[in-house]
This record gives structure tokens, C-alpha cells and sequence, in this order.
């Protein structure tokens, strides 16, 4: 039932996005709105926060805007797959992206110290090499696909070796993270549901293995520099705690970093003068990347909870809403962006987008992800500089809430 407070908010009937429109083209969606800061949509029993400063708000208020749906699945799980989870060992807020404080301090601090910007700087060798590899298995001759051939090994390979999980466990790794999203963003049936949930109650178990493992075999990776924080102080990082932290980066450095290179790419080489420019001149591809994480961010919608009443945009919301944040959305303000519908490669303030988030929860991978992108564009205007989208290509997008990027990307080196 809602109640009058409720009421004096819009409401869109229409609004859903896991709609086959809105997941082919979402931007279409939000001109259609009426251009309302904040609207409920029965769709997903969520309330849409569409401006630049609301969303900037709700991030940086982590008393009255709590992350706990932030992975909850947008669906009622059916009971079979609940009970399946928590016997798995995954609750309800099943990592440090949707705890808040002390709990999210907890488990950020330890994974702040051990993902130092040295250590990130010091892959910046191992992605140089693995784009070269991965490209060397191209043949430019003929039109391929580059999401498969690079776009989803490349974060892939740096962030499981990175953390230090052996290579034949990548595929089954890459594997259940496909569960992961599709059972907290998307809209399974009650039978996958259950699928995936055992899917997911196999991957914790996995890293509660791999991490008892690695406390025999110490290494360089950050596993081990996360044990050596566990032998300081025990009770401060426990082992299930270090699992958790994995949980949460295995995924987050991956389909998050998949899909923002399959981004740039596509949107460079949607008007060619684009992609011609930063072939002439390579220092606008960090420009590049961020204006395609504002103009088309890989994670177009993250989530939140109020804690209490509060008014937002001018609307007043109950305790227990659950807000929608579209950073895709925010990323259009034109308060903001001005003539935000325009990609604009040199655009001045295009790294005030909100696609990392803002706040206690900032993205931990934000310069990883960005490195990883700019080196894969550069190695491609280097090797392609003729690139071009195959033409009349249809492209398809995950049916997820939180993550988009082309599913398969063709294109074609021409000479
Ligand atoms: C490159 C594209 C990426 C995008 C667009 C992205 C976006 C985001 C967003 C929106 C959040 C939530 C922020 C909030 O709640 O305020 C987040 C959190 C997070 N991201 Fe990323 N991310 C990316 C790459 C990565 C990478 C490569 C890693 C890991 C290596 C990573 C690790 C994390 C972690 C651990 C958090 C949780 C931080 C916390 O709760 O304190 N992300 N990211």
C-alpha cells in the first residue's frame, strides 16, 4: 500500500529497465521522460533518481542512504534459492560494496592497504602485454569480434592474476561471475534463480579454498599481501573476511572493465573523425575514456536505501525507499554537462562524472579500469588505425540493471 507521502511523488508505469527498448537503447528512454528529478517505477518497486546533484547527494549521505540493496537481487528470490545462498555462506549484504559503516571500514581499509597505487602502476607492464598478446591473435585481414577477442580477457586476466587465482580456474571464475549478475541486476526465473544460486554458493565456497590455500603458499599477489595483514592482527582481517574482499574484486574488475573498453570503442568508432583524432594524437584517449563514462558508463545504475524520511529532488521519500541511482542519467544533466547529447573528446569537465560513484564507497578499481582501457585503445590506433565498426551490425546488451557494454563488437582493420 502506498501511502500519501508516496503519492506526491510521479510515477511512470511504463518505465522498466529490463525492457527490450530500454535495454536497446535507454538513452531514447530518458529523453522520453518528462525529465522529472526523481519517479517512482512499479516496475522494479524502485524510485529512479535521475539528476546530477541528487545522486551526488545520496552518495556522499551515507547515514541517510544506506548500500544495502546495492547486490540484492532486483527480483523476490523464491525460497529454494534464498535457503541455497545463505547456506553458502552469502548473505544478504554479501560484500563491502553494500555495507555500511563500522562493517564497510572493516573490510575496506585492509583492501585500501593492499591495493596501493604502486601495486596498480606496477601492471601497467602486465597489460601492455597481455593487450599485445591478445591482439597478436587477430587476423586483421579479416572482421573480429572485440569483446571476445579483448575487451573480456584483458580484465579478466589482470584482475585474477592480479589477485592470484591460478589460470585454470579463469574460466570457471568468469563463469559464475555470468551468475552473479544476472542473479542480483536481472530478472531470472524462479528455476534459474535456483541455478544460479548454487552457482553462487559454489564460487564463495571456491574462494574460502583458495583462501586457506594461499595462507601455505605466500606470493607477490594480493591475496598474500592481504594474509600478511591477517598475521598482524588475526581478529582485525579473518580468513572469511579476505574471501569476501575477493568476492568482491574478482567480479568488480571484470565485467565492469569488459564493458567499458567494449563502450569507448564503439562510441569512438561510431563517427570515425573521432577515432581519427586520437589516432593523430594519442593524449586524447584518457579524454576519451572519461567521456565515455559519462556519456555511456559502463555501470549506468548503482542502488540505495533511505534510512529515514528525507526529500530529494523535491520529492519526499519514506523510510525504506529504495532508490534507483541512474548514473547514466546524471551523466546527461546538462546543469552539468552542457550539450551533454554531444560526445565531446576534449570535454573540460568530463571527470566529474559519477559512473565511479562519490564517497565512502568511491570505486577502489577506478584507476585500474581507466588504465586497462586507455592501453587497449592505444594498442588498437596503433595497430589498426583504420579501424572501423562492421556495418549494419546489430548489438545486444546483457539483461541486467548495472552493467552494459555491447555484448559482441565487430569491427574490421582496413587499410
Ligand atoms: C572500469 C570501470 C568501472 C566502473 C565504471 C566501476 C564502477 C563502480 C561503482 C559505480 C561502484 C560503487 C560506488 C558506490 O557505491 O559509491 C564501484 C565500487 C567498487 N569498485 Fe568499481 N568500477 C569499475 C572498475 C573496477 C575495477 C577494475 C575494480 C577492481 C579492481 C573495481 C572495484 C570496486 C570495488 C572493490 C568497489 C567497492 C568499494 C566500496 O564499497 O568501498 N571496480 N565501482
Amino acid at each position: 500500500m502506498r501511502n500519501a507521502e508516496q503519492a506526491a511523488c510521479p510515477i511512470h508505469a511504463d518505465f522498466d529497465p529490463l525492457s527490450p527498448a530500454f535495454l536497446a537503447d535507454p538513452f531514447a528512454i530518458l529523453k522520453s521522460l518528462a525529465g522529472e528529478p526523481v519517479f517512482y517505477a512499479p516496475s522494479i518497486d524502485y524510485y529512479v533518481v535521475t539528476r546530477y546533484a541528487d545522486t551526488e547527494e545520496v552518495f556522499l549521505d551515507h547515514e541517510t542512504y544506506s548500500a544495502a540493496p546495492a547486490q540484492r537481487p532486483l527480483v523476490q528470490l523464491v525460497p529454494e534459492a534464498a535457503q541455497i545462498l545463505l547456506a553458502g555462506g552469502h548473505q544478504p549484504q554479501p560484500s563491502m560494496v553494500s555495507l555500511d559503516q563500522p562493517a564497510h571500514t572493516r573490510l575496506r581499509a585492509p583492501t585500501a592497504r593492499a591495493f596501493t597505487p604502486r601495486r596498480v602502476e606496477q601492471m601497467e607492464p602486465r597489460i601492455r602485454a597481455t593487450v599485445d598478446q591478445l591482439l597478436n591473435s587477430i587476423d586483421p585481414s579479416t572482421p573480429f569480434d572485440l569483446v571476445s577477442t579483448l575487451s573480456f580477457p584483458l580484465p579478466a586476466t589482470i584482475i585474477f592474476s592480479f589477485v592470484g587465482i591460478p589460470e585454470r580456474d579463469w574460466p570457471q571464475l568468469k563463469e559464475w561471475c555470468g551468475h552473479r549478475a544476472t542473479l542480483a541486476w536481472g530478472r531470472p526465473t524462479p528455476d534459474e534463480q535456483v541455478h544460479h544460486a548454487r552457482n553462487m554458493a559454489a564460487y564463495r565456497s571456491y574462494l574460502r579454498g583458495f583462501v586457506a590455500a594461499k595462507a601455505h603458499v605466500r606470493d607477490d599477489t594480493f591475496a598474500s599481501a592481504l594474509l600478511a595483514i591477517h598475521d598482524e592482527d588475526p581478529t582485525s582481517l579473518t580468513y572469511e573476511e579476505i574471501a569476501s574482499i575477493l568476492y568482491s574484486l574478482t567480479f568488480a574488475g571484470h565485467e565492469t572493465t569488459n564493458f567499458l573498453i567494449g563502450n569507448v570503442v564503439r562510441r569512438l568508432l561510431e563517427d570515425p573523425a573521432r577515432w581519427d583524432a586520437v589516432v593523430a594524437d594519442a593524449a586524447l584517449i584518457p579524454g576519451a575514456v572519461h567521456e565515455t563514462l559519462r556519456y555511456d558508463p559502463s555501470v549506468p545504475v548503482w542502488r540505495r536505501v533511505t534510512t529515514r524520511p528525507v526529500t530529494l529532488g523535491g520529492v519526499n521519500l519514506p523510510q525504506g525507499a529504495k532508490l534507483f541511482l541512474w548514473l547514466a542519467a546524471s551523466g546527461r544533466d546538462a546543469s552539468v554537462f552542457p550539450e551533454p547529447e554531444t560526445f565531446d573528446l576534449r570535454r573540460a569537465n568530463a571527470t566529474k562524472t559519477l559512473a565511479f560513484g562519490r564517497g565512502i564507497h568511491y570505486c577502489l578499481g577506478a584507476a585500474l579500469g581507466k588504465l586497462e582501457a586507455e592501453i587497449a585503445v592505444e594498442a588498437l590506433t596503433k595497430r589498426c588505425p583504420r579501424l572501423r565498426l562492421v556495418e549494419g551490425q546489430p548489438l545486444s546488451f546483457h539483461p541486467n540493471i548495472s552493467f552494459r557494454g555491447p555484448e559482441a563488437l565487430w569491427v574490421e582493420c582496413r587499410t
